[in-house]
């Protein structure tokens, strides 16, 4: 079936919407994105994804204001065109159209923007009652991962690398070091309880998912440490998860072949995933 997507301020079929192959996205990866989840119809996070929007353009000297009210508009109309109960909604902005150069263009260049959404099922969603495995891999990626830019090349392979070990994702690797996953933050859940995730840099992406369910799991009493843990470290822990605007919280139960714990979703990983979906349902709009 044809989806309805948005391009430059209007709603089309699919096969309708056409950038230029001048675009600077294309051309360049000179463009950011955001990835917001639809649950029971409604967006999670809508204001933390703008807020990181902002904050990528702005890192990335865009001529583009982020008017939040329409670009909610806008996504609700899809949610709403595509009949999305669960899913997420696609947001991209390119730097626009010109010839080729390295040189950022003049003023007067539009900036492309681009809106679409995907169904659940579209996205090979892992299920949370078995977890996930993943390889270990060096991470390759430019310097600066708090920007969310479409350069996903790096990730992309890395992802093939597991798929072809026959592992579900990767953890990415920096001197002994785990950054974070092709498409998400990693986290260890030490043998007393305590929650670990590396703290906010350059080195990774500031998750949305992220800061919501850490805000939750404090909240909730529970221990969290931000600092880095080794893959030596994650591969004896007592559990591991991921999150991600299209995994929420998702249990890791392998790391390079090595199980954690009984090999399945352990207790704080399930009870982690419940929490963020049943608080990030009150506040979605
Ligand atoms: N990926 N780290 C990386 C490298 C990511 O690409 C993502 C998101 C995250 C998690 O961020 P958030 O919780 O805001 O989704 C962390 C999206 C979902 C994607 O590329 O599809």
């Amino acid at each position: 079936m044809s989806r309805t997507v948005y391009l430059n301020g209007g709603y089309m079929a699919e096969e309708s919407a056409k950038v230029s192959i001048f675009d600077r996205g294309f051309l360049l990866a000179d463009a950011v994105y955001e990835v917001t989840s639809v649950l029971n119809g409604k967006l999670l996070d809508f204001d933390g994804h703008m807020e990181r929007l902002k904050r990528s353009l702005g890192e990335l000297d865009f001529r583009f204001e982020v008017n939040r009210d329409e670009l909610l508009k806008v996504q609700l109309e899809l949610v709403r065109l595509n009949e999305i109960d669960e899913g997420i909604v696609y947001l991209q902005i390119t730097r626009g159209v010109c010839d080729r150069s390295f040189k950022f263009p003049d003023a007067g260049v539009q900036p492309t923007i681009l809106m679409f959404t995907q169904h659940r099922t579209a996205l090979n969603p892992a299920d949370p009652e078995t977890g996930i495995r993943v390889i270990s891999t060096e991470d390759l990626r430019w310097g600066r991962r708090d920007i969310k830019t479409v350069q996903l090349l790096f990730p992309s392979m890395a992802k093939m690398q597991a798929v072809r070990a026959g592992a579900d994702d990767a953890f990415l690797v920096q001197d002994g070091e785990v950054t974070e996953g092709t498409a998400y933050n990693a986290y260890i859940v030490t043998k007393n309880g305590t929650i670990v995730t590396r703290q906010l840099s350059t080195d990774i992406l500031h998750g949305i998912t992220r800061a919501t369910m850490l805000r939750y799991a404090r909240e909730a009493q529970m221990q969290v440490e931000e600092r880095p843990f080794t893959i030596e470290e994650a591969k004896s822990a007592a559990e591991a998860f991921i999150t991600s605007a299209s995994n929420y919280v998702m249990p890791v139960v392998e790391i390079d072949g090595v199980k954690l714990g009984d090999g399945r979703p352990g207790p704080v990983s399930r009870r982690l995933r419940e929490l963020y979906i049943e608080e990030s349902l009150k506040t979605a709009i």
